[in-house]
C-alpha cells in the first residue's frame, strides 16, 4: 500500500485525484473472512480483544481499495462502563440487562474510564494505527449522545423511541441529567481514540431521524455541539451523521461536524443547500443498491457522484451500513467504479 491521503484531504476540504470511498460497516457479515472469524467467538469477544479486533478492521482494506479503515467496536460499548449493561443476541440484535426508567436510575450512573473501560478500543486503534500508519487513514467512531440514550431507555432498537421521548417530556431533569453523563463519557473516550491513533472520528446518531427539528434544538443539540466543539479541539476532523435527518440537517450542521453524512431519503444537492457551502457531504446510496443488478448499481452510484458536484467535498458512503446480504464483489465494483469517475 502507498500513501493515500485522499479521505483526510476531502475531510478537511481539499481538492483530490478522485472521489474518496469508504463503507458504514465495511467490516461485517457480508465478508467471509469475517464469519469465519464470528463462528467461533461471540461479539462481545471480538470486540474485547485486540487480535481479533484489529484483525477484523484490517479485512475489509485488504480485500477492497477503500480510502479508510473504520475500528472494529461498537457504539454500545462505553454503556458498560457507565453501569448499562447489555448483550448481543442473535435474533434481536443490542438487548439492555436493566433499561433506565427514572432519575434514580440515571443517577447512580457512572462517567466511563476510557483506559479502565475501553483499553481494548485503544489498544485496538493502536495496533491498527501502527499497522497502517502513513498508508490508510484510520477512523475512530462514538454514537452520539441521543442515540445511546434511546438504546439505554427503550432497551434495545426502537421504531418510534417512545419511552425516550416520554422520559424526555415528562422528566427533562433526568433527560438532561443524562445527556450530560453520556457527553463527559463520550468526551473522554474519543480524546483517548484520538491519542491512540483516530486520525478522524465519526459521530453516528443514527436515530435521531425520529425527532422534530424543535425537540432536536432543546433536547440534543447543546450536548452534540459540545461533542464537535471538544474534538475541534483536538485537531482532528469530524463526521457526524444521521439517517432520516431531511428536516434536521441544518440543525445537525450548526450542532458541528466538518463533513455531514447523509442517507438516501435526500438527494445530495438538497442537503448541499441545507447544510450551506462551509461543510463536506458524506453519502448517500441505498445500501440496497448493491443487491441492484450490476448495471443498475453503476448508474445509481453515478447518480450519487452528479449529485456531490458543487459540495465542499464529497466523501462517497451508503446512506446506512452494508448489509449482511451484500455481495462482495458488488463492494469491489462499486469501489472501483467511484475511484474511475471524472469529476
Ligand atoms: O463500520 C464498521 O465496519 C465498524 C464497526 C461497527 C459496528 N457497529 C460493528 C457491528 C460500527 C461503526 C457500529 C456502529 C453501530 N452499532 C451503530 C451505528 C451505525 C448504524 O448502523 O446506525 C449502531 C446503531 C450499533 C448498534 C448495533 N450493533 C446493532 C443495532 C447491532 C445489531 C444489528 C446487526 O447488524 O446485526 C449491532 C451489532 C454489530 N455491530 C454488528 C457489527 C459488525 C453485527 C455483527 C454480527 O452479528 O456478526
Amino acid at each position: 500500500m502507498s500513501r493515500n491521503d485522499r479521505f483526510l484531504k476531502a475531510c478537511r476540504g481539499e481538492k483530490t485525484d478522485c472521489t474518496p470511498v469508504w463503507f458504514m460497516r465495511q467490516a461485517g457479515r457480508y465478508m467471509k473472512a469475517y464469519r469465519d472469524i464470528r463462528e467461533r467467538f461471540s461479539l462481545m469477544e471480538m470486540f474485547k480483544n485486540p487480535d481479533l479486533s484489529a484483525e477484523i478492521t484490517l479485512q475489509p482494506i485488504r480485500a477492497f481499495p477503500v480510502d479508510a479503515a473504520i475500528i472494529f467496536a461498537d457504539i454500545l460499548l462505553p454503556l458498560e462502563g457507565m453501569g448499562i449493561g447489555f448483550d448481543f443476541q442473535e435474533k434481536a440484535g443490542p438487548v439492555i440487562t436493566k433499561p433506565l426508567r427514572d432519575i434514580g436510575d440515571i443517577q447512580t450512573l457512572r462517567v466511563a474510564d476510557p483506559e479502565a473501560d475501553l483499553g481494548f478500543v485503544l489498544e485496538s486503534l493502536r495496533r491498527v494505527r501502527a499497522e497502517i500508519d502513513g498508508k490508510l487513514p484510520l477512523i475512530g467512531f462514538a454514537g452520539a449522545p441521543f442515540t445511546l440514550a434511546g438504546y439505554a431507555i427503550e432497551g434495545g432498537s426502537s421504531h418510534n423511541h417512545l419511552k425516550t421521548k416520554q422520559l424526555m417530556y415528562h422528566h427533562p431533569d433526568a433527560w438532561h441529567l443524562l445527556m450530560e453523563k453520556l457527553c463527559d463519557t463520550l468526551v473522554a473516550y474519543l480524546k483517548a481514540q484520538v491519542k491512540a491513533g483516530a486520525q478522524v472520528i465519526q459521530i453516528f446518531d443514527s436515530w435521531v431521524g425520529c425527532l422534530s427539528p424543535s425537540d432536536y434544538r432543546r433536547y440534543v443539540l447543546p450536548y452534540s455541539r459540545r461533542i464537535f466543539a471538544e474534538l475541534r479541539e483536538e485537531g482532528v476532523p469530524a463526521i457526524h451523521f444521521g439517517t432520516a435527518t431531511a428536516g434536521l440537517l441544518s440543525l445537525m450542521a450548526e450542532a458541528g461536524g466538518d463533513v455531514i453524512g447523509v442517507d438516501w431519503r435526500i438527494s445530495l444537492s438538497d442537503a448541499r443547500r441545507l447544510v450551506g457551502d462551509g461543510v463536506g457531504l458524506q453519502g448517500n446510496l441505498d445500501p440496497i443498491a448493491l443487491l441492484a443488478p450490476r448495471e443498475l448499481l453503476l448508474r445509481k452510484a453515478d447518480e450519487v457522484l452528479v449529485d456531490a458536484q458543487g459540495s465542499r467535498s464529497h466523501i462517497f458512503n451508503l446512506g446506512h451500513g452494508l448489509l449482511p446480504s451484500t455481495p462482495e464483489d458488488a463492494v469491489k465494483a462499486l469501489t472501483d467504479f467511484v475511484h474511475e469517475y471524472q469529476t
